[in-house]
């Protein structure tokens, strides 16, 4: 993983240019990241010890999480003393609230794909937003194992590795659509919704393929790149999906909650996707599973 000069970005220089004040965030946000996915790339092959269960067995908190966390937090405070922050681990440990006011706020997830990091499967990122009067503004994902970083400022569109994203313009059918979902922490009735809306996909609408990765972030990037055609959850918290939300939609993707309204990624449940079209098709499809 080499380190990487946060320079030879497009984005940034295109910010510079116009004199947009977002750099500076997106510059801070790159460079930790990159910086937290060394940590988590460095440890990634070894037995993980000290993991905590939180609300399920499926639900966990290993020390790289709290380490990179930290770590984030720490340089973000550091250059930006009046922001305010949201972090999963914080929140879950009781040192910082899961409310969102007006101010700057980064919100942050350290490990996206905790159980997949336990588990040695690369399917992991770091996601990082920063959000001003309830918009995001700036989203990072790093997804170490594969050395992939994707970002995105409001109104500037979103990247890959410097590469411009679009989401996929040819799935407009359900019957073409690569589906991604996820079955989440819970582990109690609620899994047999799930797995119906699931048959249902399948059976009525023939869709192309269903895919649950463990990431919620890296789905919303996938929605970006056209590597799956909509996803939808009940359950993620902010920090999950807020960086990755608005790399989707700055490709082009939608995101609305999951009975088609507007989406707000407070509220926990939500279909992004990458026209419409498919989040209008999905609706009658989906029984909406009640968040825990
Ligand atoms: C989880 C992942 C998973 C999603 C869960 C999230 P974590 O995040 O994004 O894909 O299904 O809802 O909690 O716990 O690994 O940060």
């Amino acid at each position: 993983m080499a380190e990487k000069s946060c320079g030879e970005v497009e984005l940034l220089k295109s910010l510079e240019t116009k004199k947009d004040e977002r750099l500076s965030f997106l510059q801070e946000a790159l460079c930790i990241a990159r910086k937290a996915g060394k940590i988590i790339a460095d440890v990634f092959h070894e037995t993980k010890n000290n993991i905590q269960i939180k609300a399920t067995c499926a639900d966990l908190v290993t020390e790289t999480d709290k380490e990179v966390e930290k770590l984030i937090f720490d340089t973000l405070r550091s250059k930006f003393p009046s922001h305010s922050f949201i972090g999963e681990e914080s929140v879950s440990e009781g040192s910082l609230q899961c409310k969102l006011t007006d101010n700057p706020t980064w919100i942050v997830d350290p490990i996206d794909g905790t159980m997949n990091f336990v588990h040695m499967n690369t399917t992991v990122a770091v996601s990082i937003g920063l959000v001003i009067k309830k918009q995001t503004e700036v989203g990072v994902v790093y997804a170490p194992m594969r050395d992939q970083m994707f970002y995105s400022v409001r109104g500037e569109g979103s990247y890959l590795n410097g590469k411009k994203l679009r989401v996929n313009t040819a799935a407009t059918d359900l019957s073409e659509a690569l589906v991604a979902t996820e079955y989440g922490s819970r582990r109690d009735e609620t899994a047999a919704i799930l797995s119906e809306n699931i048959r249902k996909l399948l059976m009525n609408h023939r869709v192309a393929g269903i895919r649950c990765t463990g990431s919620a972030a890296l789905n919303m990037c996938d929605v970006a790149c056209g590597s799956v055609d909509i996803y939808y959850e009940w359950g993620p918290q902010c920090w999950d999906v807020c960086a990755g939300q608005l790399i989707s939609h700055e490709a082009g993707g939608i995101t609305t909650n999951a009975l088609g309204g507007e989406y707000d990624m407070m509220c926990r449940s939500f279909i992004c996707a990458c026209n419409k079209n498919l989040i209008d098709q999905i609706i009658p499809t989906l029984t909406q599973v009640p968040l825990n």
